[in-house]
């Protein structure tokens, strides 16, 4: 039986509950767990609903025979194919900037968690412990932080840590230093191996691209202050992992946080055991602020392209291409 909306994860908010009265929705939150499930299914619906965790590959395309658009809950596309989306006449859409404001408080909540060893200290004292010289921390005032693409985040990230007296520097591939990001942040943008040995904080806010995939390897960690401390609340496979943990065994660097990991969820590993690191469950766009504003924005887009109208924040194109071996 044909579905107009099928959605692959949680999602539930009351945009969702408000498209229903046009389209017929089924949700099933486990769905992006089993790839044979996501083929019987997705063969008959004409949108498909996903976050992060659901791989649209190339034949998940195939095999959605109807499909005219996916709505994207969140930034990243890195779980979907999109040349072959594109190649499919498939519309993506996606909801750049809805998050941005809550991955860029998380990372300020980070830098202070770590510079203050707060879970540890927190861990302390519910252990029975009153141990205050263990946990000396660092201010941030006067540090320099170091962002690594200065994108939509890394701007939000950079005004931020401003206001907390410290100096930007940043590396960004893909800016001039004429650009409105680099003048409105003050940032100096430099090289990537000169921002390490410079910066008390490493931010990493690029996405995962081929030229991203283990950016941060034992070789980049090692160029950074063994006082410094690294973040990483974009995409787990930027950073090569055990690497990672290499360099903090070491004592490269001071702590990490990490929001994001190389496979989510993850194994039960060595980070975990690790006191000077904080791990979260990639929650850095989880804010009732943020998810409102994302599902708004996927729902609308979706709602206009099952309608026949053009959508807003599309990443190909904005209404789908019909081609002759498909849809007949
Ligand atoms: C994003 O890409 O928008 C965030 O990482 C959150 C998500 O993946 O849903």
């Amino acid at each position: 039986m044909m579905t107009d909306i099928l959605v692959a994860e949680n999602i539930n908010a009351p945009a969702l509950e408000e498209l229903k009265a046009g389209f017929t929705v089924l949700v099933d939150p486990n769905l992006w767990k089993s790839t044979e499930k996501l083929l019987a299914q997705v063969e008959n619906c004409r949108a498909l609903m996903v976050r992060n965790q659901t791989r649209v590959s190339a034949e998940v395309l195939a095999a959605a025979k109807h499909l005219e658009v996916i709505g994207r809950a969140g930034t990243g596309l890195d779980n979907i194919d999109v040349p072959a989306a594109s190649a499919a006449g498939v519309v993506v859409v996606n909801t750049p900037d809805q998050n941005s404001m809550s991955a860029a408080e998380l990372t300020l909540a980070m830098m202070l968690a770590l510079a203050r060893k707060l879970p540890a200290a927190d861990r302390n004292v519910r252990g029975g412990g009153w141990d205050r010289q263990s946990f000396i921390g660092t201010e941030l005032y006067g540090k320099t932080m170091g962002i690594v693409g200065l994108g939509r985040i890394g701007v939000l990230v950079a005004l931020r840590a401003r206001a907390m007296g410290m100096q930007i520097i940043a590396h960004d591939a893909y800016i001039s230093p004429d650009s409105v990001a680099v003048t409105e942040t003050h940032a100096r943008l430099m090289e990537l191996d000169d921002l390490l040995g410079e910066s008390d904080f490493v931010s990493c806010h690029v996405p995962l691209t081929a030229q991203t995939a283990h950016l941060f390897n034992y070789d980049r960690f090692k160029k950074m202050k063994p006082t410094a401390f690294f973040l990483n609340l974009a995409r787990g496979e930027v950073v090569a992992e055990q690497d990672l943990i290499r360099a903090l065994e070491e004592k490269r660097i001071a702590g990490a946080a990490l929001d994001v990991r190389e496979q989510e969820p993850p194994a039960a590993g060595k980070l975990s055991e690790l006191e000077n690191v904080i791990l979260t469950p990639h929650i850095a766009a989880f804010t009732r602020e943020a998810q409102d504003r994302v599902v708004r924005s996927v729902c609308r887009d979706v709602g206009l392209v099952l309608s026949g109208r053009a959508a807003g924040n599309f990443v190909n194109f904005s209404r789908p291409r019909r081609h002759e071996n498909r849809n007949s």
